[in-house]
């Protein structure tokens, strides 16, 4: 009788079953090396047909399997636990482009290809794949759906549920779900979809999908501007909604300190804006009749926000390096951070006409609470998405203070956000870092539909235990 590393190998082939410990270490801690796990083996299969005869064998021998793509989830979503009996799921040696369909302008692929890959993939043929997020270099589209992502383009384009037609999914009883129609409207009951997307890989296994393409707009402008306050920096943003429309593809909202922490690391991503404003705003316009017609729009709704009092200072980015220039600037925050030490995220989303009172009264108490904490705050303003992140007071040990204070922090944020009617996970998920949090914070009917669902699709409970919620 075979065990079950000598029958993973029969199905994919020895060199791809990685039990030793060197070539499992890789896979089994996260970006934020929050979290270190183990594990029985680290799989890298090649086709659907492979995944699924892999879920059956853990299915038949009760094999809790973690899914994992790039392994940059901010959550610990794609972390085993500790008892080294789970087996990771990678899928980067599936990363196939299939096809691009000009007509329908969809791009079907497998779930392992990395997000730049398809970005570039997209643009080549003329047209935009607009997911974009900081990890884009190394996340990939099946570790994009299962965590919703957001990132920089979702005011005009949608988050990545959005940006899906179709998905073929393995599901924990290992048969194959081909959903891979690449339709834009298909109304035939329950959404499958739907259900797969954001389920961070405790209801299905994404192997493949349909995503929507876009036209490449023909010119982009960016620029920077500099604001006193958050209630002018909405203003400013719903006068871009209303000027602008749907040529306005970016809104990121930066504070004075995460651009001093970034200063700190990054020296060569200084502020162009003088004086270190108290908020400085990247808006990017996209279009596709030309940069004349662009500019020159970008320019009169700066003169507007200039006479409304909304702006201090512009810099508009003069050439395309400018602008990637901007755009690292805002992007090396979490690379600061990273660098700075532990710290602790919040990723949140307030309706905006409660975010200026969010973080008035938020900043307050936690200035009160935690003395010399310091609060890194910033994110997709356009989509009422915060990065409120804390790091603590400068001279602490950053481990340290975590241990004694998380709690109490986190605790205190998520009050907030429930007393602004916001979400305690906006686009990073859930994992197994705010599977206590979601349980405190969704709602009891809301909780309980959600393990009815993973009850019903997973009833072993093989699929990524105890991420998300646990049964
Ligand atoms: P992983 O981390 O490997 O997995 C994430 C979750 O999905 C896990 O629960 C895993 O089990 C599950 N999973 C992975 N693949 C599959 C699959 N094929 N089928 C089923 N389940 C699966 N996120 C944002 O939303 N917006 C941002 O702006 C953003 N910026 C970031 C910037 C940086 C520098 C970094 C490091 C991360 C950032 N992230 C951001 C977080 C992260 O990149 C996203 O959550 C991304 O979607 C994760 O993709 P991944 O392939 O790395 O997934
Ligand atoms: C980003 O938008 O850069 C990441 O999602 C944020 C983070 O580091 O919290
Ligand atoms: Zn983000």
């Amino acid at each position: 009788m075979q065990g079950p590393i000598e029958q993973f190998s029969a199905i994919l082939g020895k060199q791809y079953v990685l039990i030793e410990d060197q070539d499992k270490a890789p896979y089994l801690t996260d970006w934020r090396k929050r979290f270190t796990g183990k594990a029985l083996a680290v799989l890298l299969p090649k086709s659907t047909e492979e995944v699924a005869s892999i879920v059956k064998l853990c299915s038949a021998n009760n094999i809790g399997i973690v899914p994992q793509g790039g392994h940059t989830g901010f959550c610990g979503g794609a972390t085993p636990d500790n008892s080294g009996k789970q087996v990771i799921l990678n899928l980067k040696r599936m990363n196939q482009i299939y096809e691009i369909d000009s007509a329908n302008q969809t791009i079907t692929l497998e779930a392992g290809c990395i997000l730049q890959a398809v970005q570039e993939k997209a643009a080549a043929q003329d047209f935009l794949f607009p997911l974009s997020l900081g990890a884009e270099g190394s996340c990939m589209i099946g570790g994009n759906l299962a965590t919703n992502a957001g990132g920089t383009n979702v005011l005009r384009y949608g988050n990545t549920r959005d940006l899906c037609l179709g998905l073929e999914v393995v599901t924990a009883q290992g048969e194959i779900w081909n959903g891979m129609k690449g339709l834009r409207k298909d109304n035939t009951g329950y959404d499958l979809r739907d259900l797969f997307i954001g389920s961070e890989g405790t209801l299905g296994i994404i192997t493949a999908a349909v995503m929507k393409l876009y036209p490449l707009p023909s010119s982009q402008w960016t620029t920077l501007v500099a604001t006193d306050n958050i209630a002018s920096t909405i203003a400013l943003l719903n006068l871009f909604q209303k000027r602008a429309t749907a040529l306005l593809t970016g809104f990121e909202m930066m504070t004075q300190e995460s651009l001093a922490l970034n200063e700190k690391h990054f020296p060569q991503m200084a502020n162009p804006l003088k004086g270190n404003p108290p908020y400085t705003v990247l808006i990017e316009l996209s279009d596709h009749e030309s940069e004349e017609h662009v500019r020159k729009l970008l320019e009169r709704i700066l003169e507007e926000a200039f006479e409304a009092k909304l702006i201090s200072d512009a810099v508009i980015a003069s050439n395309l390096s400018q602008a990637n220039a901007f755009w690292h600037m805002r992007e090396h925050i979490t690379l600061a951070q990273a660098e700075e030490g532990a710290n602790l995220k919040h990723d949140i989303t307030i309706p905006l006409s409660f975010l200026d009172r969010f973080i008035r009264e938020t900043d307050a108490l936690m200035r009160q609470q935690f003395p010399g904490i310091r609060i890194i705050n910033f994110g997709h303003l356009g989509d009422g998405n915060l990065h409120y992140n804390i790091a603590p007071p400068l001279g602490s040990d950053p481990k340290a203070f975590n241990l004694a204070h998380e709690k109490a922090i986190h605790d205190l944020v998520y009050g907030q956000v429930e007393r602004c009617q916001g979400s305690i996970s906006a686009e990073h998920g859930v994992g197994q870092l705010k599977l206590d949090d979601l349980r405190a914070h969704k709602g009891e009917v809301a909780h309980e539909l959600m393990k009815t669902l993973k009850r019903a699709l997973d009833p072993q409970n093989i699929l990524n235990p105890r991420k998300v919620v646990s049964i």
